[in-house]
């Protein structure tokens, strides 16, 4: 009886404790609190209340290769994080057949609603569909249910970012291969896209934005697959622009540190307002082991800067970051 009381006190507390993480290592493997390497890759982040729930691309190995997958996250501190399942478990919607794309996943909570409504580029194995699928649940953590498929406002869309002012207006960023990096408002309900804001005619995947200081930041990749490229930023008064010219987030021969972009996340704490690149280093023939690049920028008077990864963490409460 000693033994297990022992075993309850002081052994599992410490096993549990020996589990929490207290730095984000960028590309390193990020486990989970169940000790596995997180999947959510070219995801997104939506905070409820004071728990942030990431949603991601599920690339585990040993998955139905029929369907596709999102998983979902959730953590208190944006290090240790908790698998809540595979939220969406899709099959193909739209007859798309071999090889169709699910990719990008982001999640939009409508307090009106009260739904959970994600966006997610849709695609056949040639990427000529061009659409955002739409899934809702009732619940942070799903399920997720399909909804419909089709092209915003009547435009082509791969790439999907999703951005929410401080006003709380949710906007979708799609890439529109002929003309460029598009951001639109939803409807009231969240189902549709309603009106376009501006079109920044640039080529650009990855497309992220925040609003830091008075100033609109949109962020990018360049057209290169999975292959790392040199992200660009680009700066505005308005989110309608005009825009200024877009120049590089950090030294151009380390392409991203290997990354591509895929959220910008801005922290508003109590004593400093951090802004974190959040990117994944895809590794296209073993996706299940891409990695993801996070790391808080230097940001303010329209300059955007990615610092050297390091390990950092940073207190969601104060918004302040350390570096280790
Ligand atoms: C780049 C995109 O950003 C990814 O999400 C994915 O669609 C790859 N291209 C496919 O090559």
């Amino acid at each position: 009886m000693k033994k297990y009381l022992f075993v309850f006190c002081f052994v599992l507390p410490l096993l549990a404790l020996s589990q929490k993480q207290e730095w984000i290592h960028p590309g390193e493997i990020w486990p989970d609190q169940d000790g596995n390497h997180i999947q959510a890759h070219g995801g997104g982040i939506t905070k409820v209340g004071k728990t942030y729930y990431w949603y991601g691309e599920e690339r585990r190995q040993g998955l139905d290769s029929n369907k596709r997958y999102v998983s979902c996250y959730a953590s208190r501190d944006l290090i240790n994080w908790k698998f809540k399942g595979d939220v969406l478990q899709l099959s193909d919607p739209e007859n798309l057949g071999r090889r169709w794309v699910c990719e990008r996943p982001k999640v939009f909570y409508n307090k009106k609603t009260k739904k959970y409504v994600m966006y997610l580029h849709l695609d056949n194995s040639t990427y000529k569909l061009a659409r955002v699928a739409v899934c809702t649940s009732d619940k942070p953590d799903g399920n997720f249910t399909y909804v419909k498929s089709f092209r915003p406002l009547g435009h082509e869309s791969r790439d999907i970012g999703q951005f929410i002012d401080d006003d709380g207006t949710p906007y979708l960023i799609f890439e529109d291969r002929p003309f460029g990096f598009r951001i639109a408002t939803l409807t009231e309900d969240y189902l549709g896209v309603d009106k376009e804001v501006c079109l920044i005619p640039m080529h650009m995947e990855g497309g992220a934005v925040v609003h830091y200081g008075g100033l609109y930041y949109a962020i990018g990749s360049a057209l290169t697959g999975w292959d790392p490229n040199p992200n660009k930023y680009a700066t505005a008064v308005s989110l309608a622009g005009p825009w200024s010219e877009f120049k590089d987030i950090a030294p151009p021969e380390t392409k991203t540190y290997g990354s591509q972009s895929t959220l910008m996340l801005k922290i508003d704490g109590r004593k400093k307002t951090t802004v974190v690149f959040m990117a994944d280093i895809w590794k296209p023939r073993t996706q299940w082991d891409s990695r993801y690049l996070w790391m808080p920028i230097e940001i303010g008077d329209g300059k955007l800067w990615l610092p050297q990864p390091r390990p950092w963490k940073v207190d969601v409460k104060s918004g302040e970051v350390k570096f280790k």
